[in-house]
C-alpha cells in the first residue's frame, strides 16, 4: 500500500480514521454483507471488460475493488483507493491469498489525489457521500477517467426509502436530542446524494454526462441476532451519530432505548443468517465527455 499526497487537513478523514474505524471493523459482517446487496444486483451489467484499467473510489474493507479484479483478469489492473489503511488491509490480505496480482491499494483523500487520465471505469459502493466538496471531489475523480469512461456510484436514496437506518434513528430521537450544528461528522452523511436533481447537477457542474439513475431495492442484515443489530444502530450510521453526540445522557437512557429498539427490531423479517430490513440505493452511472 501507498500513500498518495494530500495537501489539506480534513476532518472528515480524521473522523473517519479516528471514530468509524474501529466501529466499522466490529461490524464489518453486516456492513459488507448488508452493503454487498446493492453492488451484486449490478455486478453483472458495469461497462467493465477483461483488460480494463478500474479504480475503485472509498473501496474500503476491498471486496468490490478485488471483484473487479477478477472482473477485468490479468491483462487488467484495479487500483483501490481509501482514506483508512485499516479498511484496505482487509482487501490486501484477501488478495494476496487469492494471489491476485493486478490490485493494488493506494491510501488518499479522493478530493486532492494527482490521478491521470488512465482509467477504464470508475467504480464506487456508498463511498462517494462523504467528501467535504462533493463537486470538487467528482471533478477529481474525472481526472482520473480516460475521454469516454463511465463512472458508476451507488448511494443511498431517502431516509423513508431506508427503514434500516431511519427507523432506530425515529426511535433514538424519542428519548435523545438531534445532534447539534457542531456535531463531529464523517461528512455529508449516507442521503447526501438521495435527490436526483441536486446530483445531476452536482454531476454535470464537475463535468460529467450521460448521467442515469437506476433504482436497487434490497433487503439489507442489519444484525445476526436482535442484540446484535441494537448495538450496530448505537454505533453507527443515523442512530449512532445521535447517541454518540449525546454523550453521557445517551449512557443514561441506554437500557430504555434498547428496549424500544428492541421491541422494533424484533418486528423485523428474521433470516437465517440473521435480522434484515428494507433498503434502496441510487445507482448513478455517468461518462466522462470524448
Ligand atoms: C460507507 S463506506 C463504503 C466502503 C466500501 N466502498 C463498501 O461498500 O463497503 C465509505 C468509505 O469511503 C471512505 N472515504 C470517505 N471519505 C473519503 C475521502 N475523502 N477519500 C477517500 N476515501 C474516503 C471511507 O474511509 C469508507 O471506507
Amino acid at each position: 500500500m501507498t500513500t498518495a499526497p494530500d495537501s489539506a487537513n480534513n476532518e472528515f478523514v480524521d473522523f473517519w480514521n479516528e471514530i468509524l474505524v474501529p466501529k466499522f471493523i466490529n461490524y464489518k459482517h453486516i456492513l459488507v454483507d448488508g452493503l454487498t446487496q446493492h453492488s451484486e444486483a449490478i455486478f453483472p451489467t458495469l461497462s467493465v471488460k477483461e483488460g480494463d484499467t478500474v479504480l475503485d473510489v472509498g473501496c474500503g474493507f476491498g471486496d468490490t475493488a478485488i471483484k473487479l479484479a477478477r472482473l477485468v483478469g490479468p491483462s487488467g489492473r484495479v487500483l483501490g483507493v481509501d482514506c483508512c489503511d485499516a479498511f484496505m488491509e482487509f482487501g490486501i490480505k484477501e488478495a494476496s491469498e487469492e494471489g491476485l496480482e493486478n490490485i493494488s491499494f493506494v491510501n488518499g483523500d479522493v478530493l486532492f489525489m494527482p490521478f491521470e487520465p488512465e482509467y477504464d471505469f470508475v467504480f464506487s459502493r456508498f463511498g462517494t457521500m462523504f467528501f467535504s466538496n462533493p463537486v470538487a471531489a467528482m471533478r477529481n475523480i474525472r481526472k482520473a477517467m480516460k475521454p469516454g469512461a463511465t463512472l458508476t456510484h451507488i448511494v443511498w436514496r431517502t431516509p423513508a426509502d431506508n427503514p434500516w437506518l431511519n427507523l432506530p434513528k425515529e426511535i433514538v430521537l424519542q428519548f435523545l436530542p438531534p445532534p447539534g450544528e457542531d456535531a463531529q461528522t464523517c461528512g455529508p452523511g449516507p442521503f447526501s446524494m438521495a435527490n436526483q436533481e441536486m446530483v445531476t447537477g452536482m454531476m454535470k457542474s464537475a463535468g460529467y454526462e450521460e448521467i442515469r439513475f437506476e433504482r436497487v431495492d434490497a433487503p439489507v442484515l442489519v444484525g445476526r441476532t436482535v442484540e446484535d443489530a441494537i448495538n450496530f444502530q448505537l454505533a453507527l450510521g443515523p442512530a449512532g451519530e445521535v447517541f454518540r453526540e449525546a454523550g453521557a445522557e445517551a449512557e443514561e437512557k441506554r437500557a430504555q432505548i434498547e428496549v424500544a429498539l428492541a421491541a422494533a427490531i424484533g418486528d423485523q423479517t428474521q433470516h437465517s443468517d440473521g435480522i434484515v430490513m428494507d433498503s434502496s440505493s441510487w445507482v448513478i452511472s455517468a461518462v466522462n465527455p470524448t
